[in-house]
């Protein structure tokens, strides 16, 4: 094995995973390149599009802005997380806003709706803006995004859940 090279152990989506890597390995690579976890994405590389988010230890990041051997023993949950039993009422009501095109955005774009709302079950459309702004969509122009997380807030606060 590489010198360079470092075995870590990190539990990705439930499973616990070991990957050799790189000691100045970003975590989006080590996902994607060594673990097969390919939801996020790579875009900017430098934490302004927000299409590499995944949630580590309960709260979400920028995986293209960790090193991988830091994270040693983390709990990571990535996009695939989301819908390993079907689609969540979230995603639906992104499918049915027709909130995405290319879905490059999802991660960032769903991982912020599921933060706010769990803080903020009826956020604003002004709330909402403000959580998914640290991740940047080219198709969908936004609103139809801000729509699908409101129509999903007004549903479960209308439903009493
Ligand atoms: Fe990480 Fe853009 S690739 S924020
Ligand atoms: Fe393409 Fe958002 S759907 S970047």
């Amino acid at each position: 094995m590489d010198d360079d090279l470092i075995v870590l152990e990190i539990t990705v989506n439930g499973e616990r995973r070991s990957a050799a890597v790189d000691r100045r390995e970003l975590l989006i690579d080590t996902l994607r390149a060594r673990l097969g976890v390919t939801g996020p994405k790579i875009g900017c590389l430098t934490g302004d599009c927000g299409a590499c988010t995944v949630r580590l230890d309960g709260l979400i990041t920028k995986s293209c802005l960790r090193i991988t051997v830091a994270e040693y023993g983390a709990v990571i949950e990535t996009l695939e997380s989301m819908s390993s039993d079907g689609l969540t009422k979230l995603q639906e009501s992104f499918w049915d806003n027709n909130a995405f095109q290319c879905g490059y955005c999802l991660s960032g774009m769903l991982f912020a709706a599921e933060e706010l709302l769990g803080t903020n079950p009826a956020p604003t459309e002004d709330e909402i803006r403000q959580a998914i702004s640290g991740n940047l969509c080219r198709c969908t122009g936004y609103d139809a995004i801000v729509t699908a997380i409101k129509s999903y807030a007004d549903r479960v606060t209308d439903s009493g859940h």
